[in-house]
């Protein structure tokens, strides 16, 4: 089967699409023909070098999620049929035409999307759910900031706040405007024409998916004893400075959280958008996007094509 691999670390040179051997589902594990596949920034951040601090050995098959398709049960797997469609995280290998996830992570595909769509949801989606919800314990009518809101993980992050009652203000480029607003977000503010801080106030929690400067700055829109999540910087004593609370997320594979986006993308509540898709062929490409920051919600690689 055709997999994504890199031998060494590196700019996407060292990116290949090559003949592998189809992994074998283990025990508690199954084997997906994958469909789709969603591009995160991890991917090209994985390939740049990330991958060795993160304990990974080389050579790495890339990709962190996929939607296809169930084609072999490991042993002690119940609850999965094959040809059932599915989606979900792993840790490496989801660029490829096969892959074995974990049983436990995987969930059926909301069945009022097609597989391109799908894809877009499982790492960005899961990434959002847990920072919002597991983490900031967001709840209906509490005043949310959201930095980097027309981004993979942003526009879920708006969809699923709106959907849980909180008020929304999102933080984007003039040219996403119509974007955001589109998600149903109740205040927009331009990043490229203001300093955001400026006009966003009182906030009961911040969820920042920009990190640096963005993320220091944004303390300064939080109520005193607010809430920042982030998932891309390391906090280091602004909390204290602040008068807040922070904490960093690290996204972790979860059946219930994805069984819980899926309700509100069935209940037509929530809706990826796919901004760019490629074949597996184009994957350095897709790479490349990606790591020039300006998506607007997900690019996905089309596997089966
Ligand atoms: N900790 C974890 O477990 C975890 C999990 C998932 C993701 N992440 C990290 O979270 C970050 C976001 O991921 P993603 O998939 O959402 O990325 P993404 O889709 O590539 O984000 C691109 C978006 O960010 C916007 N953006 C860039 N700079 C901005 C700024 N200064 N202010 C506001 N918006 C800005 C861009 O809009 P413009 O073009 O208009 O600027 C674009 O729409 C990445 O660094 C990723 O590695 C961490």
């Amino acid at each position: 089967m055709r997999a994504t691999t890199i031998n060494e670390y590196g700019s996407n040179d060292v990116v290949q699409v090559v003949e592998i051997e189809r992994p074998e589902p283990g025990e508690g594990e199954v084997l997906v023909k994958v469909h789709a596949a969603g591009v995160n920034p991890i991917d090209w951040k994985i390939r740049s070098g990330v991958g060795q601090r993160l304990g990974m050995t080389l050579p790495i098959h890339l990709g962190g999620e996929l939607v296809g398709t169930v084609e072999t049960l490991g042993a002690e797997v119940d609850g999965f049929a094959p040809g059932e469609a599915v989606f979900g995280m792993v840790h490496t290998g989801a660029f490829a035409e096969y892959a074995v996830v974990k049983a436990a992570n995987l969930v059926p595909k909301p069945s009022n999307l097609g597989f391109t769509e799908a894809a877009a949801l499982p790492l960005a989606g899961s990434t959002a759910w847990q920072a919002l919800f597991d983490e900031a314990g967001l709840t209906a009518g509490q005043r949310l900031l959201i930095t980097g809101s027309s981004g993979g993980v942003g526009s879920l992050a708006v969809q699923f706040a709106k959907a849980r009652g909180a008020h929304v203000t999102a933080v984007a480029s003039a040219r996403n405007e119509a974007f955001v607003h589109s998600l149903g977000v109740d205040e927009f503010v331009d990043y490229t024409s203001q300093p955001f801080e400026q006009a966003a106030r009182d906030m009961d929690v911040v969820f920042d998916t920009v990190g640096g400067d963005t993320f220091q700055r944004a303390f300064a829109t939080l109520r005193p004893g607010g809430f920042m999540v982030t998932v891309v910087a390391f906090p280091d004593g602004e909390a204290e400075r602040h008068g807040v609370r922070v904490k960093r997320s690290f996204t972790l594979p979860s059946a219930r959280n994805l069984t819980a986006i899926k309700g509100l993308v069935e209940a037509g509540k929530v809706m990826p958008h796919v901004d760019t898709v490629l074949p597996l062929t184009e994957v350095k490409q897709a790479l490349a996007l990606s790591e020039a920051g300006r998506t607007r919600g997900k690019i996905v690689l089309n596997i089966a094509t």
